[in-house]
């Protein structure tokens, strides 16, 4: 299978393409600026240009992995970011399948647990409504610039990513420090749920979407067992065998990380993987105990 990856130096893409096998993928990737390696096709996906391309005809798959991190204080110049790195380098690629003889077979392209805004104790799945606010509204766009390459026949998963659990990037990376010296602790509430997903399964289940083609549309990418903020923290403690008394106020977080860290940090939503459950689909990390255990203790 001939697979097409922009975004391939994030957390995810980095282990999705350590990960596959590269006997049974030939893989590319879509990349923005100069790296050491073979098959590569230069992209400057908000500009709009790709180096020739001819070069994107006959892919089987294109997975689209790239977006501005959203971590930061969202300033309006960096919410900017975050929309027009997903939206308009979603836009561009789809216009460009629209040119080729042969377009991609599939097109999985990120998209987030975003979508469904901040939902309390709500049990949602790939058919609960969208969240309101800057985020789900950005995952909408997002999501609606992917499924314009239906039209040109082309099976469209949006790959609602929840929070993605690496020693090497995001969340769980920026924990281990605080947590590891025991001054982890409780973030606002505690009654926040993280709908979380390993990134061995991430990866997997990227794997499992290129080869079960009955699966389309709308796919929620957590693990089965999502946790509150506190089960969370009490979990990763025990298991690093350190107190985690030092809670951090909601008032803190909102000032330190203003509107980026009450949609995200102090948010939560209760995803299920309902489609993946349904379709067959076996997770390495069904628990957060098993999954902490091998990534932090690893
Ligand atoms: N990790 C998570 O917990 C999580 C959760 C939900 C959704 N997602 C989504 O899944 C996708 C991949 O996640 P990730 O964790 O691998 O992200 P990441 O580590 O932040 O990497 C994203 C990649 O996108 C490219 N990129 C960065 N800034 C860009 C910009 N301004 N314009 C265009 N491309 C840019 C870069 O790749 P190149 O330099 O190679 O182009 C970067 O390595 C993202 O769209 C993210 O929103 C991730």
């Amino acid at each position: 299978m001939k697979i097409l990856v922009s975004g391939s130096s994030g957390t995810i893409g980095t282990h999705f393409l350590n990960a596959v096998s590269s006997d049974s993928f030939e893989l590319w990737r879509l990349v923005r600026s100069h790296r050491e390696g073979e098959n590569m096709i230069f992209w400057d996906p908000q500009g709009g240009h790709v180096s020739d391309p001819s070069l994107l005809e006959g892919f089987d798959a294109v997975v689209h992995l790239s977006g501005e991190n959203i971590i930061g204080r969202w300033t309006e110049e960096k919410k900017n970011s975050i929309r027009q790195s997903r939206v308009l380098s979603t836009r561009y690629l789809v216009d460009l399948f629209s040119g080729l003889q042969n377009p991609p077979k599939t097109f999985i392209c990120a998209s987030a647990i975003g979508y469904y805004g901040d939902r309390g104790e709500e049990r949602l799945t790939e058919r609960s409504a969208i969240g309101s606010g800057f985020f789900p509204d950005v995952c909408r766009e997002w999501e609606e610039e992917a499924n314009r390459a239906s039209d040109l026949g082309v099976r469209v998963i949006n790959l609602r990513t929840g929070v993605v659990l690496s020693p090497k990037g995001g969340i769980l990376s920026s924990l281990l420090l605080p947590f590891k010296m025991g001054l982890g602790g409780v973030i606002g509430s505690g009654q926040q749920y993280l709908s979380w997903i390993s990134i061995e399964d991430i990866s997997r289940i990227i794997v499992y979407l290129l080869e079960h083609e009955e699966v389309k549309g709308p796919v929620n990418a957590v693990s089965p067992s999502p946790m509150t903020n506190r089960q969370f923290t009490t979990t990763l403690a025990r298991i690093l065998r350190r107190p985690a008394w030092f809670a951090v106020p909601a008032f803190a977080i909102r000032l330190f990380f203003g509107e980026m860290g009450r949609c995200t940090i102090l948010a939560g939503s209760m995803v299920l993987p309902e489609k993946l459950l349904s379709s067959g689909y076996e997770f390495l990390y069904k628990d957060l105990d098993s999954a902490l255990e091998d990534i932090v203790l690893e």
